[in-house]
């Protein structure tokens, strides 16, 4: 991977060449460049700087040493390297109190990229029309990133930040890959506490109080691994909820473990605001998709949806409070016909569809010898999830531009 930074404070950047990340640079799996961006003025003072248009506090960036240092970074594309437009560019991290946040699946996204270079602000932050010249003018895709809701000098350290949680990912950067698995963050929720040895500690206050021993929770000295992952499961909900209950909304309804705690249940009137809502949201996908607006559901109305939970057997799943899925199954001779399988688009990728159609499937009534289902032609994401499921597709549909399948039931 590599990584560009113009900075007028290139010191700033000197961690990057310690622990891990010094070694993975030693290694050739980083090749990281900083840049001066004062290299870039043409005064004498090597002036960066200049008051505001419409006035106000403070000093903004200029766009001329600005512009030459992104031209030149942009001018280094190996193009030996590959010919992909991808690879051709880096991708332009700005950062910026006013951006969207840093999160470990940005840090992740970001990892898979080949070029990313950073762009530190300082003052009351870069002239625009830097912004659109990265974008219009060279190609770049540019997201400006905050590192959090609160105001830096500058965006050195917020880059130091990035980058470690960044390369870190890069394959071979961390000898252990397992270690990143159980990460806080990792699946939404917080790391549960971590001991080493000894398993009991003593401290000896020196004014004569009593000695205190701490010991290490008996669970992880038993050897069953089993009782481990449990405890370790719930410790990681109960510090998430109290450290930041905000992840659990979400989180909640991750993993197979966490949807026990979901609330699904038949639909009541009270959710079908909601149920609508989601309705729209899923199948606006699906109308892209397909590439077709004359889909059923999109055209569902409050009356409409009030009527089908009459006439299907309608299921919503809740997590945090928020409805996050929604399935619905209704017997016609034999068969159970199972439809309208939604996932909250944030939530989509995380087994939640897989655990809805498992769920509907149960809950067939004992006639049913088989299930049926229809989708849309070129929803390649949803026939993958019905065929991982078993079903296999009929050789027609009776809607034009879906596709039925069928499977039978064991
Ligand atoms: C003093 S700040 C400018 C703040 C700007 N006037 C505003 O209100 O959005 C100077 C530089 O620090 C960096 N910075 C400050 N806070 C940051 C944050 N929370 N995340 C990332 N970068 C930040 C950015 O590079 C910014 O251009």
């Amino acid at each position: 991977m590599r990584l560009d930074v113009v900075s007028i404070f290139p010191e700033y950047l000197a961690p990057l060449d310690l622990s891990l990340i010094g070694t993975a640079r030693r290694q050739g799996l980083l090749d990281l460049h900083v840049h001066q961006l004062r290299d870039f003025t043409h005064d004498r003072h090597q002036t960066v700087d200049d008051t505001p248009y419409g006035g106000g506090a403070g000093m903004v960036m200029k766009v001329q040493p600005w512009a030459e240092a992104l031209d030149h970074v942009v001018s280094q594309a190996d193009p030996g390297a590959s010919t992909t437009a991808d690879v051709a560019r880096p991708r332009l991290i700005v950062p910026g109190p006013g951006g969207a946040p840093f999160t470990q699946a940005m840090a992740r996204e970001l990892a898979a990229e080949p070029w990313l270079a950073f762009a530190c602000g300082r003052y009351e932050g870069i002239d625009e029309r830097v912004y659109e010249h990265a974008r219009a003018d060279l190609g770049l895709r540019v997201d400006v990133v905050s590192l959090g809701d609160y105001v830096l000098n500058g965006g050195e350290v917020a880059v130091l930040a990035m980058v470690e949680a960044i390369a870190r990912l890069v394959p071979g950067v961390i000898g252990n890959a397992e270690s990143l698995v159980e990460e806080s963050h990792e699946d939404g929720l917080l790391e549960y506490p971590v001991y080493t040895k000894p398993a009991v500690w003593q401290w000896d206050p020196a004014d004569g109080r009593e000695s205190v021993s701490r010991d290490v929770p008996p669970v992880l000295l038993s050897g069953d691994h089993g009782r481990i992952a449990t405890w370790r499961h719930q410790q990681r909900l109960e510090r998430t909820a109290a450290r930041r209950p905000d992840l659990l909304h979400t989180s909640a309804a991750l993993g197979a473990e966490g949807l026990a705690d979901a609330d699904f249940r038949i639909a009541t009137p009270g959710d079908l605001g909601e149920l609508l809502t989601l309705t729209r949201a899923c199948w606006l996908t699906e109308a892209m998709v397909n590439e077709s607006f004359e889909i059923p559901p999109l055209h569902e109305t409050s009356e409409s949806l009030a009527a089908s939970v009459g006439e299907w057997d309608t299921y919503v799943l809740r997590a945090g409070g928020r409805l996050v899925g929604s399935v619905r199954g209704r017997a016609v001779d034999g068969v159970w016909h199972i439809g309208r399988l939604m996932v909250a688009p944030d939530l989509e990728g995380r087994g939640l569809g897989r655990w809805l159609l498992e769920r509907i499937e149960a809950l067939a009534p004992p006639e049913a010898t088989g299930f049926h289902l229809v989708t849309g032609a070129l929803s390649e994401r949803n026939q993958r999830l019905y065929r991982k499921a078993g079903y296999r597709r009929l050789p027609s549909a009776e809607v034009p531009g879906t596709v039925e399948l069928v499977k039978r039931r064991r």
